[in-house]
């Protein structure tokens, strides 16, 4: 499940970042409903994630890090997260246009690069489960 949540929220984030693009360049309407669309699947991806990451702390993060397992790289995954739903939450409630715009290039940016971070966390923690040490 984390796996699709994570999925559909790249997806619908990056998506989202072609369509507004594209409304600029031609067929304004059409971009605009489809921007409007995959902003929609991205909050409902969100709030699943939201779930999800609540069930991951007693199943997942409190063990590992009990464990000593993987730390830097779940420490580093856990900021991401938060930084990604503080920025969320700024992005709905943010009144300034100044200050949403600053928001949004930092969720954003988080966004682009978890990929990458996930990747890396899910390899090195395969590894550590084996045994092999990787803090
Ligand atoms: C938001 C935070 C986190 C997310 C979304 C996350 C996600 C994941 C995922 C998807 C896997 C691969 C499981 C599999 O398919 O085999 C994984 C593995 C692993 N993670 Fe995390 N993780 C997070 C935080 C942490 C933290 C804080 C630690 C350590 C203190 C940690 C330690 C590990 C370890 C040791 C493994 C490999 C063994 C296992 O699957 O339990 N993770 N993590
Ligand atoms: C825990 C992870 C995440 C949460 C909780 C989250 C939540 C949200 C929320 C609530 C919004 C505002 C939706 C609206 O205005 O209707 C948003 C916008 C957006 N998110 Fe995420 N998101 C997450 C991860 C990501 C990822 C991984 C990407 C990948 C690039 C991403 C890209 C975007 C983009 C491009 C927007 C539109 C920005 C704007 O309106 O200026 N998000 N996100």
């Amino acid at each position: 499940m984390i796996y699709v949540a994570y999925a559909v929220l790249v997806i619908t984030g990056l998506g989202w970042l072609i369509a507004d693009w594209g409304k600029d360049v031609a067929n304004a309407e059409l971009w605009q409903e489809v921007a409007a669309s995959l902003l929609m699947l991205h909050g409902g991806g969100a709030m699943l994630t939201l779930l999800l990451l609540g069930a991951l702390v007693p199943l997942h993060v409190q063990r590992a890090w009990r464990g000593r397992k993987n730390r830097t790289t779940g420490a580093t995954m856990v900021m991401f997260n938060v930084l990604l739903v503080v920025t969320a939450f700024g992005l709905y409630y943010a009144g300034s246009d100044i200050v949403r715009l600053w928001i949004s290039d930092v969720h954003i940016a988080i966004g682009m690069i978890l990929p990458a971070l996930f990747i890396i966390h899910v390899l090195l923690g395969r590894r550590s489960a084996r045994g092999v040490r990787s803090d």
